[in-house]
């Protein structure tokens, strides 16, 4: 686990778009596992400048989104679809027929996780996951004691979950969906690279837990510290809860420049 502290989100935010396209300039047929909510939406916006000012082609890339709410139509202005849409896809050139995001009206729930997790393999795996982690801990919509081992499912969502995301829906956390579709751990862990990101003092109890803390699955994004490959990128504010904060920035100054935002 690599942890970098940038001052303020923006900073992690522009260093997380920068490998993401690095890695697709030297893959186009990248597959990328997208992430929705707050925290990636600095990061969407880099990409959408690079592709506009800088000609970066994801004309060849795919992408998997992580989750989707049950019972939602893709056209519901909440759900991941619709995020998807207005804060990334309408904006670069992703082909329509390489984007993959769960269907959250399914009618054959079991069967389409299935198919999820078959797409995903023949599409040669995910070569960067981007990750965002909830207060309780949470990445995708795997919920605390979530199994290590899990694939593409249905999650009810905690009512920690609830009431975080009931930002979205008038603030009322009864109109967020209960159910939810979301990659599993185990789907996330065979990712060949994972970047999360989490800014603000609300995920600096999680992130400490996650980074410095024992793994368990009451924290699902603890499993990250067996991830051969993930780094993780904050602000100074979700950082302020790690012990050895001054140890990360420290690694960090002192890497050779090649190795700094790779
Ligand atoms: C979103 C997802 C979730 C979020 C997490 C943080 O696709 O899978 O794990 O990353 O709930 O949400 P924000 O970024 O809104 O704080």
């Amino acid at each position: 686990m690599e942890v970098v502290i940038k001052q303020a989100s923006e900073d992690a935010c522009i260093a997380g778009a920068r490998i993401v396209a690095r890695l697709v300039r030297e893959k186009p047929t990248a597959v990328l596992g997208l992430a929705t909510g707050g925290t990636p939406l600095p990061l969407y916006c880099e990409l959408i400048r690079m592709h506009r000012d800088e000609g970066l082609d994801f004309s060849r890339t795919t992408t998997f989104n992580l989750d989707e709410y049950l019972g939602l139509e893709p056209t519901h202005p909440q759900s991941y679809h619709h995020f998807m849409r207005e804060n990334l896809f309408d904006a670069i050139n992703i082909p329509v027929e390489n984007r993959h995001i769960p269907d959250g009206m399914t009618s054959d729930v079991p069967g389409f996780c299935r198919d999820y997790e078959r797409r995903i393999r023949d599409a040669g795996g995910i070569d960067l996951q981007i990750l965002g982690i909830g207060s309780d801990g949470h990445i995708g919509f795997n919920e605390p004691v979530s199994s290590f081992a899990s694939r593409t499912r249905i999650k009810t969502l905690a009512k920690e979950t609830l009431q975080d995301n009931a930002r979205f829906f008038d603030g009322d956390p009864d109109k967020v969906p209960r159910h939810c579709i979301t990659m599993g751990i185990g789907t996330i862990m065979d990712a060949r690279r994972v970047l999360l990101l989490a800014f603000g003092e609300s995920k600096s109890r999680a992130v400490a837990g996650m980074t410095e803390g024992p793994v368990a699955s009451v924290l699902p994004a603890s499993i990250l510290q067996h991830h051969p490959d993930a780094k993780i990128l904050l602000d100074n504010a979700a950082a302020s809860e790690l012990k050895r904060a001054d140890y990360y920035r420290w690694v960090y100054e002192n890497k050779p420049d090649w190795q700094r935002d790779a």
